[in-house]
C-alpha cells in the first residue's frame, strides 16, 4: 500500500509520526509524499485546543472530496484527537475509516488490512505499559532528533485533554534511551530533545530525571541535550546541577507557567502557587545565571478577573521569559474543567487579554534578545534562514535563533558566531574568523 501521513500538534506527536512510519515500513507498506498518489491518508492529529479540532475537520471534508471525485483511499485518523473524539468523529466525519489512538500503532498494519476488506478499523485502548522502546523510529533527517522518555500524563490540570488521550505515565528505561541516543549519534544527529508531558516525574528503578539526562550527555559523540517540558510544581533541583556541570546540557528551559494568579492555577490544579513559580526561576537563575527560559500561558482560563489577569502580567514582567506562547483558553470536553467550572471569560476579553499580553512578551524578548549583542556564541548551524536563502539560521546554547552568513559551512556545523544585532524572535550574527566548524 501506498501510505501518506500528515503529522499536526506537539513535538510528541512529530515523535510519533516517526514511530508510525516504522511500524508501517516493517509491515512493507510504502510512505508517499502526496495524498494524491496514496491508497491510505493518515492524519496524526492533535486536540488541545478547539482549533486544532477545525483544521483536521477541514482537512477531512478535503478527503472526502478526494473519494468523491473517485480517489479510491482509506483516510485514518490518529492521535490525541481520534483518542478523545471517538463518536462524534464517526458521525461527524463518515470519511474516516481508520480511527487510531496513540496506544494503538503497532495494531495499524492489521487495521489497514480491515479498512482495505471494507471494514472500518477501530483501536482506541489505552496502555499503561506501551513505549515503543522497541520500535526504532523512523527519523526526518537533520540536525535534532526527538527522543520520549515518557508517554502519558498523571497530573490532571483541569483545563487539559491530555491525560484522556495519552493515558497514564509511564517511562522508558534508561538502557532503551541510551541505545536510541547511540543510534541517533551514528545517524549523524548532533543534538537530541528527550520529551515528556512532565519529565520531573521520569523515574525507573531508582533512575530520575537528572540521572537520565546525565547518562544521554555522556553519550559519546552528542554534543547537544534538550528537554520539554517540566512541571513547575516538583522542578529537580539536581537538575539543576547537573545541567550546570555538564557542557552538553542546553541551558534553556521551557518551564510553563499558564497563569500567573493563585487563585486561578488553584482552580487549573498546578499545585503552585504565585510566588512559589517566582521562587523556583529564582532558584534556577541562582544556579545557572545564563539559562534562558520560555513559558506557556493560557488567557481567559474560567473564572479569570481583570486582578487575575495583571497577576500574569506582573509575574511575566518579573521573570523576564526569553519567549512565551500564549493561548486563549479553549474548553475541552470531559477535562475536569469542563465539568467544573463554565468557560465564562468572554471571547472579546480573552482577544484583548492575549493581545495585551503578546505585546507585552514582545518586548521582554526583545530587551532580553539585545542583552546578546556584543556576545559570542557557538552555534550549531540547523537550515538555510528562510528569507535569504544565501544565510543560515542556526541555535545558540539558550536555544536562540542565531541568522548569519558562512559559506563555507553547512547544517550539522559548530560555528562561533557574534551577535551584531536583536530582533524579537532572531538574533543576527559574523562569524569569529576563521569561519570553519568548531567543536565543542
Ligand atoms: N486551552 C488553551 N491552551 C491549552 N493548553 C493546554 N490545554 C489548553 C486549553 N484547553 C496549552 C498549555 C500547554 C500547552 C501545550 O498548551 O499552555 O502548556
Ligand atoms: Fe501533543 Fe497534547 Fe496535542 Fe496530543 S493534545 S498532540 S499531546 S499537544
Amino acid at each position: 500500500m501506498k501510505i501518506y501521513l500528515e503529522t499536526y500538534g506537539c513535538q510528541m506527536n512529530e515523535y510519533d509520526s516517526e514511530l508510525i512510519l516504522s511500524i508501517l515500513k516493517k509491515a512493507d507498506h510504502n510512505i508517499v509524499k502526496s495524498a494524491n498518489e496514496a491508497d491510505v491518508a493518515f492524519l496524526n492529529t492533535c486536540a488541545i485546543r478547539e482549533n486544532a479540532h477545525t483544521r483536521i475537520y477541514n482537512r477531512l471534508d478535503e478527503m472526502r472530496g478526494r473519494k468523491k471525485r473517485g480517489q479510491k483511499l482509506v483516510v485514518g485518523v490518529l492521535g490525541c484527537m481520534a483518542q478523545s473524539l471517538r463518536e462524534e468523529l464517526k458521525d461527524k466525519a463518515p470519511v474516516v475509516d481508520i480511527i487510531a489512538g496513540p496506544d494503538s500503532y503497532k495494531r495499524l498494519p492489521s487495521l489497514i488490512s480491515e479498512a482495505c476488506g471494507g471494514d472500518t478499523g477501530y483501536d482506541l485502548s489505552l496502555s499503561e505499559y506501551e513505549t515503543y522502546s522497541d520500535i526504532a523510529p523512523v527519523r526526518v533527517p537533520g540536525v535534532n532528533a526527538w527522543i520520549a522518555i515518557m508517554r502519558g500524563c498523571d497530573n490532571f490540570c483541569t483545563f487539559c485533554v491530555v491525560p484522556y488521550t495519552r493515558g497514564r505515565e509511564r517511562s522508558r528505561s534508561p538502557q532503551s534511551i541510551i541505545e536510541e541516543t547511540e543510534a541517533i549519534v551514528a545517524q549523524g544527529f548532533k543534538q537530541v530533545t528527550l520529551l515528556g508531558q512532565n519529565v520531573n516525574s521520569y523515574k525507573y528503578g531508582n533512575y530520575d530525571f537528572a540521572d537520565l539526562m546525565k547518562m544521554v550527555g555522556d553519550v559519546p559523540g552528542m554534543r547537544r541535550v534538550r528537554f520539554t517540558s517540566p512541571h513547575p510544581k516538583d522542578f529537580p533541583m539536581k537538575l539543576l546541577q547537573v545541567m550546570k556541570n555538564h557542557p552538553k546540557l542546553c541551558n534553556q528551559i521551557h518551564l510553563p507557567l499558564q497563569a500567573g494568579s493563585t487563585e486561578v492555577l488553584d482552580r487549573m490544579n498546578r499545585t503552585y502557587s504565585k510566588q512559589e513559580f517566582l521562587d523556583v526561576v529564582a532558584e534556577i537563575r541562582d544556579t545557572i545565571p545564563d539559562v534562558s527560559l520560555s513559558t506557556d500561558i493560557i488567557c481567559g482560563f474560567c473564572g479569570e478577573t481583570d486582578k487575575d489577569f495583571e497577576d500574569t502580567i506582573e509575574v511575566v514582567e518579573q521573570v523576564q521569559f526569553d519567549s512565551a506562547f500564549i493561548f486563549k483558553y479553549s474548553e475541552r470536553k470531559n477535562t475536569i474543567a469542563s465539568r467544573k467550572y463554565p468557560d465564562d471569560v468572554s471571547e472579546e476579553i480573552k482577544s484583548k487579554r492575549i493581545h495585551e499580553l503578546v505585546q507585552i512578551q514582545r518586548g521582554i524578548s526583545l530587551v532580553r534578545n539585545e542583552l546578546d549583542v556584543g556576545k559570542i556564541f557557538d552555534v550549531l548551524i540547523e537550515q538555510p534562514s528562510k528569507k535569504n536563502r544565501e544565510e543560515w539560521l542556526g541555535r545558540s546554547d539558550q536555544n536562540k535563533g542565531v541568522v548569519f552568513s558562512a559559506p563555507q559551512n553547512k547544517p550539522g556545523d559548530f560555528v562561533k558566531v557574534k551577535i551584531v544585532s536583536a530582533g524579537t524572535n532572531t538574533l543576527r550574527g559574523e562569524v569569529v574568523t576563521p569561519a570553519v566548524a568548531f567543536c565543542v
